[in-house]
């Protein structure tokens, strides 16, 4: 595989070979250190493998957050889908992870289904399939075993009532220059795609209008969503509200190799319904191998467990086992373990993932309505 010069992140194009200690500075996030993570295992008990194997590596005002909880003040967390097609592994990531925080922490969950974004952004999805996959992607994110009673679901155009008038607060503090040089957008960008960040700013304080107080917030997303949150944090403090807290995580790589991030416009990608005989034949056929060309030299030299696509799935999100992924690294290095070997363990991780999944997507329809936020 040749490694791409140029890498793009942006909230809609993630391309290239990414480089995300390079990515720590443009963006101005900070790494997260060991004492951080010392702090937040303190409340935990444990740190999950995602923040170990530092899948999610970046955060802004960590250290305040914990500050505000140690002191009684509880934050609640906010995280997004912009309903555009099915949901696929990539997006589960984060979404896992918030999951994990809610349960450790005991916190309240407001999850945004901006289903205007991808409609104003990509040409040819219609406000009506838009519709159809909110309705989709709502049970993937039940399926994930969030606490109905501690979660909300706001729908921008549902939520319309409540979302409208705080967005134009947002909207009030943001010129045309600031959203060209924060997202790349150009003049030839239709005026609903500029408005459009000021609507995802609105759940990092929709909490604290609704409850009359002022609540901290801590936000879980993948870092090409970054923008839109500095552009939030310079202005929450102007309309009286503390800025929100954040932690970052990578993107799960792409089945054709490790740049770039898993997204439904490849042609192949894993999604959530899937079939086992699906999964199989995706993995088999397209996954990205860091192996030999060959079984003698893949004996002899070994592969290269940071190149292959199976290994970094496996690391970041189906071997929660530290041991046995140490031992899979160790024995893929060494030859002993061989692609086709890695690739069956990797299909029976993914299948029996999903098979529960999808047991519990089935069962999310009949709760969905108790999930959406009532006013
Ligand atoms: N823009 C996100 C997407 O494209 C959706 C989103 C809305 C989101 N609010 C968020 C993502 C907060 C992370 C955190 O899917």
């Amino acid at each position: 595989m040749t490694k791409s010069q140029t890498s793009k992140v942006t909230p809609w194009e993630v391309s290239g070979n990414i480089d995300y200690n390079k990515l720590i500075k443009e963006f101005g996030v900070s790494k997260i250190d060991e004492k951080t993570l010392k702090r937040i295992e303190k409340h935990t008990k444990e740190i999950h493998y995602m923040l170990r194997r530092k899948v999610f590596f970046a955060h802004r005002d960590l250290n305040w957050l914990l500050d505000e909880y140690e002191k009684g003040n509880k934050f609640f967390l906010y995280t997004g889908r912009a309903p555009s097609g099915p949901v696929h592994l990539g997006h589960l990531l984060p979404w896992i992870f918030t999951k994990w925080l809610q349960d450790k922490f005991g916190v309240e969950l407001w999850f945004q289904f901006p289903d205007e974004e991808k409609f104003l952004f990509k040409q040819d999805l219609s406000f009506e399939d838009s519709q159809k996959y909110l309705n989709e992607n709502m049970l993937d994110v039940i399926a994930l075993g969030f606490d109905p009673k501690k979660t909300h679901f706001i729908i921008d155009t549902q939520h319309a009532n409540l979302m409208y008038k705080e967005a134009i607060k947002v909207a009030k503090k943001i010129n045309f220059s600031m959203v060209k040089s924060s997202f790349g957008l150009t003049d030839q960008a239709n005026i609903g795609s500029i408005f459009y960040t000021s609507m995802q700013a609105v759940p990092t304080f929709l909490p604290s209008v609704i409850k009359g107080k002022n609540i901290p917030c801590l936000i879980p997303h993948a870092i090409d969503q970054d923008p839109h949150f500095r552009l939030t944090r310079d202005i929450m403090p102007k309309l009286g509200y503390y800025k929100p807290a954040s932690i970052q995580c990578i993107f799960l790589p792409p089945l054709s190799g490790t740049e770039g991030k898993m997204s439904s416009s490849e042609d192949i990608t894993i999604f959530t319904t899937d079939s086992p005989k699906e999964v199989e034949r995706k993995i088999n056929k397209y996954a990205f191998s860091g192996g030999q060309a060959t079984i003698e030299e893949h004996r002899k030299k070994g592969g290269n467990p940071d190149i292959d696509v199976c290994f970094q799935y496996l690391k970041m999100f189906f071997e929660e086992d530290d041991k046995k992924l140490a031992q899979i690294e160790k024995d893929y290095k060494s030859g002993k373990l061989l692609t086709g070997e890695l690739k069956k363990y990797t299909i029976e991780k993914i299948n029996s993932f999903l098979k529960e999944h999808q047991k519990k997507r089935e069962s999310a329809k009949k709760d969905v309505e108790r999930f959406i936020y009532k006013n």
